[in-house]
């Protein structure tokens, strides 16, 4: 008999989209649940006093009542390049990426090197509780093959690309519209669709390619539209205007991507703050997704995203680190400062809506919602559980909560990784984590 493995405990479950209805119609929480794993799948889910009587053979794994069990979260945007420059001090955007991001980025043209930022990305974003990233990489093609191969080792789902720039960018991380193109295409046939792993076709953003870059990319797109291709759009003002200054024809800034074949379904839009309304549009009507990076657009000092008024168009909205411009490696620290920017353009967002994003939310902007992102039969078995009451300040507070989403709440607006109590992966108990090396 195949081997299964039943975890039992609260369990953080979703029936609907909170993108289309009252978070209480789509999203709950079953105090004794249980969920059931075989050959790295979700093959059920229930009271887990019934799964615990029709799966006697089960190898039983409990979680106290002060515990959640819930999907690993999802990462929609991520640099993993950047990860040993993170909370780098005092730049706006493009002083940012010129004195911190680039230097660093040039690091990765040693393959060992990338190989060694890849898996300590890995190993602390699953320390973090997430299961899965999408993570631009650089332009060298082995930064790719490293998180790929990192990602692999691990059995862990992960969508990536090179990113491509011909322009606007030093020596040494430069490509051009051709190599631009043979690179991706030859990462495309070596890892697209291999195993847990899955392709983006990733122009950095408009101001670091020539149109023709962009035109090479989009055609490429179109000879592999199951890849998704991901980018970075009006995500501060000075970088809006510089756009303007390079592609003085083009309508606003999303158009420089639609000239050129850029925009689908399946394509990723990071930030997207500053915003015209045909863009809004536009988008709506491609069915595009955004991706919204709140530690980052702090930090940085972006700007407020408005993700009300981008939900009411129905557009899939993802949620991310945006790590290293984002300011921290956890999605829980992610949720609250999504929280924070919902108060300041006054939504508040309820934990339930929160944790939608972080897994289903950010599943379905990375066309991946019949796969991650929720606890169901059928799901791949990524899970993270979370101890709700894991400091002493989260404890206190958590003792005058009135029911569960009160107490998740806390731990979404003060956890962090010693909130972690367990994580797996495709079914595979990851245990206590090692430190980052
Ligand atoms: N825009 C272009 N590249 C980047 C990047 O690496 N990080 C952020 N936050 N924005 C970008
Ligand atoms: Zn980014």
């Amino acid at each position: 008999m195949t081997h299964q493995t039943l975890l039992l405990g609260p369990t953080l479950l979703f029936t609907g989209t909170p993108m289309t209805a009252a978070w209480e119609d789509c999203i709950q929480i079953t105090a004794d649940g249980g969920i059931l794993m075989e050959g790295g799948m979700i093959v059920d889910v229930g009271q887990g006093d019934v799964l615990t009587r029709n799966h006697p053979a089960a190898q039983r794994v409990s979680y106290g009542a002060d515990h959640l069990i819930c999907p690993g979260f999802v990462d929609a945007h991520v640099h993993y390049p950047q990860t040993a420059i993170i909370a780098s001090w005092g730049k706006r955007l493009i002083d940012w990426l010129n004195t911190y991001t680039f230097p660093e980025e040039m690091r990765l043209s040693d393959p060992a090197y990338a190989t060694m930022i890849a898996n300590r990305y890995l190993d602390l974003t699953r320390a973090a509780g997430t299961t899965t990233v999408a993570s631009y990489c650089t332009v060298h093609a082995h930064s790719a093959d490293a998180l790929f191969q990192a990602a692999a080792q691990r059995n862990q789902r992960v969508v990536a690309g090179k990113t491509c720039m011909d322009r606007n960018a030093p020596e040494g991380l430069r490509d051009t519209a051709q190599s631009a193109y043979d690179d991706s295409k030859a990462l495309i046939a070596l890892w697209h669709g291999k195993g847990r792993a899955s392709y983006a076709i990733t122009p950095r953003f408009s101001p670091t390619s020539t149109p023709d870059q962009l035109a090479a990319l989009g055609a490429l797109w179109a000879e592999h539209p199951d890849c998704l291709m991901q980018t970075h759009l009006s995500e501060q003002t000075d970088e809006i205007a510089w756009v303007r200054d390079l592609y003085p024809t083009a309508r606003d800034y999303l158009d420089t991507y639609e000239a050129h074949g850029l925009i689908g379904e399946r394509a990723l839009f990071g930030h997207a703050i500053h915003l015209e309304n045909r863009e809004i549009d536009r988008i709506a009507e491609t069915g595009a997704a955004v991706v919204h990076c709140p530690t980052s657009n702090t930090f940085i000092g972006s700007g407020l995203f408005d993700l009300a008024g981008l939900r009411a168009r129905q557009i899939p909205i993802g949620l991310a680190t945006d790590t290293g411009g984002g300011s921290s490696f956890s999605m829980l620290r992610t949720m609250a400062a999504a929280y924070e920017i919902g108060q300041l353009r006054g939504t508040a967002l309820h934990a339930a809506e929160l944790m939608w994003l972080a897994t289903a939310g950010s599943a379905r902007s990375l066309h991946l919602q019949d796969k991650i992102g929720q606890l169901k039969s059928g799901f791949e078995a990524d899970i993270t559980v979370l101890n709700l009451a894991s400091t002493p300040a989260i404890a206190q507070r958590v003792q005058k909560a009135e029911n569960p989403w009160d107490s998740l709440f806390a731990t979404i607006m003060m956890g962090d990784d010693r909130a972690i109590a367990d994580v797996w992966i495709a079914g595979a108990q990851q245990g206590k984590l090692p430190p980052a090396p």
